[in-house]
């Protein structure tokens, strides 16, 4: 009974995706499990010196400690980061650890995030406070009215940051259903174009729609035209003056393929695998000037995700750039 349970118990321990070590007084390998063995790529510990098999000075320093009872740390181990265990029984000593490495980076993430955030805050208020103390002491109204529009804008920016925000923390906490139909997808392209049409007049950019009239996709038409929207905004402000944006779409193996192509400034090829990461942008000074946060870009591929789709990006610098949405065409 006792060897059966034993066999169990070992079996069970290889299956284990957490390493465990037993070493005896002399330091010497009693028992390892296939994780850790695989992990310190080491064959046939059994009865060797710890020191001579076991080359990873963080695992060599835990188990020489004089540990009474118990010792808890994160140690490194091929890069990544464990929690690592020591226990002292009977003058043996178990180790056990255990890869902490995704949550470690999630726990950077929420940093980095939160770190941003205020950022992005900080500057409109810094800029806000400068405005409320010039304008206290200002008579002169063209000066008032000029500091009164560059407050106006601050706000603007503070505003569309929290609403960009809480459309990201609706998506990621799937708080909402997506809720899709058929919509025709000439017309929502010529409505976004509508809403855009100064900024893109501001630049002298033309819009072209070259979406088929019997054209439809299937989707949430509320989260859809943010998406659309975000991808056409970005068309019109990396552009080159008198540039163009055309949106076009077809339909290929049940997916629907909609692309924004421009004729702007190109994103360099190391920053295509970021631009859909939160708060990033490719040379901050050059997109200061035209205001935004970094968010689009990954509320375009949460929306796209949540339809079961993607996006894609194809781009030469200095030439323009095409995103392309893929969604399944049908339900
Ligand atoms: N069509 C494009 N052409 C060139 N660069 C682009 C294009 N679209 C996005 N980018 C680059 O990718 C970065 C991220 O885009 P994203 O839409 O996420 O943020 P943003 O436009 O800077 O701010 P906002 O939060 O207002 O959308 C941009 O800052 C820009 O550098
Ligand atoms: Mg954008």
């Amino acid at each position: 009974m006792k060897n059966h349970l034993e066999n169990i118990l070992v079996s069970f321990l290889d299956y284990l995706k957490e390493g465990l070590i037993v070493i005896d007084s002399n330091k010497n390998i009693q028992y390892m499990n296939s994780y850790a063995k695989n992990l310190l790529g080491i064959k046939n510990p059994e009865g060797k010196l710890f020191s001579e098999v076991v080359k990873n000075n963080y695992l060599y320093s835990l188990i020489s400690a004089d540990i009474k009872k118990e010792l808890k740390e994160e140690i490194v181990i091929n890069d990544d980061i464990f929690l690592a265990r020591v226990l002292n029984i009977n003058g043996m000593k178990v180790i056990h650890f255990q890869d902490i490495t995704p949550f470690e980076i999630y726990k950077q993430a929420k940093k980095d995030f939160v770190s941003n955030v205020s950022h992005e805050l900080k500057t409109p208020i810094t800029v806000l406070k400068g405005v409320i103390e010039t304008l206290e002491n200002e008579e002169e109204p063209e000066i008032i009215k000029t500091f009164l529009k560059k407050a106006k804008n601050r706000i603007q920016q503070m505003d569309s940051l929290i609403n960009d925000l809480l459309i990201l923390a609706k998506l990621e906490s799937k708080e909402e259903k997506i809720q899709k139909k058929e919509v025709k997808l000439r017309g929502l392209i010529n409505s976004i174009f509508e809403d855009l049409k100064d900024v893109a007049e501001e630049k002298d950019v033309k819009l072209i729609n070259k979406v088929p009239t019997d054209s439809t996709v299937f989707v949430d038409e509320k989260k859809f035209v943010i998406l659309m929207k975000n991808l056409i905004e970005n068309a019109i402000k990396y552009n080159k003056k008198e540039g163009s944006v055309t949106v076009e779409s077809t339909l290929k193996n049940s997916k629907s393929y909609i692309s924004v192509i421009d004729t702007g400034i190109g994103i360099p090829k190391e920053s295509l695998p970021l631009i859909f990461e939160r708060f990033y942008r490719v040379d901050k000074s050059r997109s200061r000037n035209v205001g935004g946060t970094g968010l689009g870009l990954s509320i375009v591929k949460h929306i796209a995700e949540a339809h079961n789709g993607k996006v894609q990006v194809e781009s030469k610098l200095g030439e323009g750039s095409k995103f392309t949405v893929i969604l399944p065409s049908g339900e």
